[in-house]
């Protein structure tokens, strides 16, 4: 692939009406850009300043490229700020999470006071195992209000949570659990999911062979009558809290404590543990809930993400919390019982700030207009979008049918890495269907060349931000070389992985990745994960996938195998493949088509040209191909 390339910019502009940006908390962005611009320390501290510390800190950042201290020296804990500012405050009887079951009717809601003493309990269970600071904990749960509680208990002692989706397999979870050494694993029994049960706990059995570090397994049990538990190394959630004491005082952290480690594709070998700290990714969350959503004090924020996902860690979790936000959490898929299902959540919960993602967009769009019109959708307020680009088309529809031509979209650009929002376009902003928008205040990103030097506008690029945020990963688990390439890849410059181009005012179109990741539905699959579950058949010499596009998944696996001497190519053997993937990856994972072939292309080096299979299956030009070997 060339550095550069032409890109076709003309789009139709929106206006929000003028009460947006009037109400907006964050104002224009040229004045709020300019005071950050003017004192990048003092505009951190000052939202910093919001928040509760232990002890504030002696710097606000330390840079030593590529390494980042943020608000130096300082402690915090930040349950304290998502918990007990508001549970003994004014905030203790709001309405903390809302939860919404699969089935009608089926509901739970937690006020901050209520959570807190929850967390806290928990938290002296975990600490009676003898989880401790910095021991790695891994949470593989539904999405129901305990998986919340679990993280939170983590966070609370000082343990650094892992946590893993749902929707992974065995082998995934294992990989993931040995990578991070976790001492205990909290599951459910089950998950609930079109009406069908999700046997989580059966998969935890078989992930936890050859993972020696494991000493308990914690299982939330929902079913009835309870699955048994058998070994010494099980226990029963409720049991556990029921045996735990009430006070747990908020372990006292540094900033740059580790908070999580959460995996995400790798473009080579295992997936990558990115990992997050305390003090910077509180202070990112915070701030890019409250202002990028525009928070107000009665808004319910919807973010449909899974918690197994930065999105949820970001704004179901930490975010939303730490502001004192309503959160609603759903273990409702989009289209079951009917595709009418989210919408009357939105009216019956009486949403206001609605965020999800392309894919569940556009197959919404599929659906057709009259599900959301059965519903009453005014009180939503903000709709956002996240994991991909937003195109026009879905960015229109979203506007005028969910929307009603009102609310403002806010298309967040940013990824596991970032740990917030880094481009998107301010409530009140005009907004450009195809563009994120412009960097937010405090972050500088900008599109460049490979030498690093920016490429006018409509030039494509690479995406990079130039500076260090509060919020950005501070390695890699296990491989801080690999983090150190995200910075010296391109001069001084955190490379984000995505090419992306500018218009005359600064917006800023994502187009999609620049290497071997793969975005199935929002989900970043690395190719080399679905590579290896292949080849891990015994029938499977060689595999290479790619994404091909697809118009409601944006990009759909395809894979190309090379079977070993004595196996015959046929549609039962791809059944397997694609069901033996499923397994040990996921649903996510799974290739929607596979191809037989003799042989791959390669470089000399023998890594896998997979841009050529691509341009071969779009039927375009490979671009220069002088590396090929084969
Ligand atoms: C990649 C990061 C951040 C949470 C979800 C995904 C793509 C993300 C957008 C957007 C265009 C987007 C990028 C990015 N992406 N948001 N608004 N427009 N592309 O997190 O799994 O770490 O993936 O998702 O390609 O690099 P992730």
């Amino acid at each position: 692939m060339a550095a550069t390339f032409d890109v076709k910019l003309e789009t139709t502009v929106y206006h929000p009406d003028p009460s947006y940006r009037e109400g907006a908390r964050m104002g224009d962005w040229e004045t709020a850009y300019q005071r950050f611009l003017d004192d990048p320390e003092a505009f951190w501290a000052d939202i910093a300043g919001e928040l509760e510390w232990f002890r504030p800190w002696e710097k606000v950042r330390e840079w030593n490229n590529p390494y980042a201290r943020w608000f130096v020296d300082a402690k915090l804990n930040i349950t304290a700020n998502c918990l007990d500012r508001h549970a003994l405050g004014d905030r203790r009887n709001k309405v903390a999470l809302i939860w919404r079951g699969e089935e009608d009717g089926n509901e739970r809601v937690l006020t901050y006071r209520q959570l807190h003493r929850q967390v806290m309990r928990f938290a002296n269970a975990l600490k009676g195992m003898g989880v401790g600071r910095g021991d790695a904990v891994c949470i593989y749960m539904p999405l129901v209000p305990e998986h919340i509680v679990a993280i939170l208990a983590c966070a609370r002692i000082g343990a650094v949570h892992t946590v893993v989706y749902g929707g992974f397999g065995a082998s995934a979870l294992n990989a993931r659990i040995r990578d991070a050494n976790a001492k205990i694993v909290i599951t459910a029994d089950v998950g609930y999911r079109r009406g069908k049960r999700v046997a989580l706990k059966t998969i935890v059995d078989e992930a936890v062979v050859n993972a020696p570090s494991v000493e308990r397994i914690v299982v939330l049990r929902r079913a009835s009558p309870h699955l048994e538990l058998y070994s010494e190394m099980e226990v029963d959630f409720h049991e556990l809290m029921k045996g735990a004491g009430l006070a747990c005082e908020p372990e006292v952290m540094d900033a740059e404590d580790p908070l999580f480690i959460l995996y995400t594709s790798g473009t080579t070998g295992p997936p990558k543990g990115i990992v997050h700290t305390c003090g910077g990714y509180m202070v990112g969350t915070y701030y890019t809930t409250k202002y990028i959503f525009d928070l107000k004090e009665n808004d319910v924020l919807w973010c449909t993400a899974d918690p197994g996902w930065i999105t949820g860690h970001s704004y179901i979790v930490y975010g939303p919390l730490a502001a004192g936000a309503t959160v609603l959490i759903t273990e409702t898929v989009p289209d079951y019982p009917d595709p009418g299902v989210w919408w009357r959540i939105v009216e019956d919960f009486g949403v206001t700030i609605f965020y999800t993602a392309p894919t569940a967009i556009r197959m919404f769009m599929k659906f057709g207009d009259e599900w959301p019109a059965a519903a009453n959708l005014e009180s939503l307020r903000i709709i956002g979008s996240v994991g991909e680009p937003l195109n026009p088309e879905a960015f229109e529809w979203y506007y005028r049918v969910i929307g009603s031509s009102a609310c403002p979209v806010v298309d967040t650009w940013w990824q596991t890495e970032t740990g917030m929002h880094m481009i998107t376009t301010l409530v009140g902003e005009p907004m450009k269907p195809g563009f994120a928008g412009r960097p937010i205040p405090g972050v500088v990103a900008d599109v460049v060349d490979r030498e690093g030097n920016p490429v006018p506008p409509g030039i494509g690029g690479l995406l990079v931000i130039k500076e260090p945020w509060p919020a950005m990963m501070r390695t890699v688990y296990n491989n801080d070389e690999r983090y150190q390439q995200y910075w010296n890849t391109i001069n001084s410059c955190y490379t984000a992985g995505d090419l992306a181009v500018k218009d005359e005012d600064g917006y800023i179109m994502v187009l999609g990745r620049a290497d071997d990741i793969i975005i199935v539905a929002g989900h970043n699959l690395g190719t080399a994960e679905v590579e290896s579950a292949l080849v891990s058949h015994e029938a499977v010499a060689e595999a290479a996938v790619i994404g091909k596009p697809d118009p409601v998944k944006g990009q759909a696996v395809k894979a190309f195998v090379i079977l070993r001497l004595g196996y015959e190519p046929s549609e039962k053997l791809k059944t397997d493949l694609t069901y033996h993937v499923r397994m040990s990856i996921g649903p996510i994972a799974m290739p929607s088509e596979i191809e037989f072939v003799q042989s791959l292309p390669k470089t000399r080096s023998g890594k896998i040209m997979r841009r050529v299979l691509k341009a071969k299956e779009m039927g375009i030009d490979p671009g220069d191909i002088s590396t090929l070997e084969e």
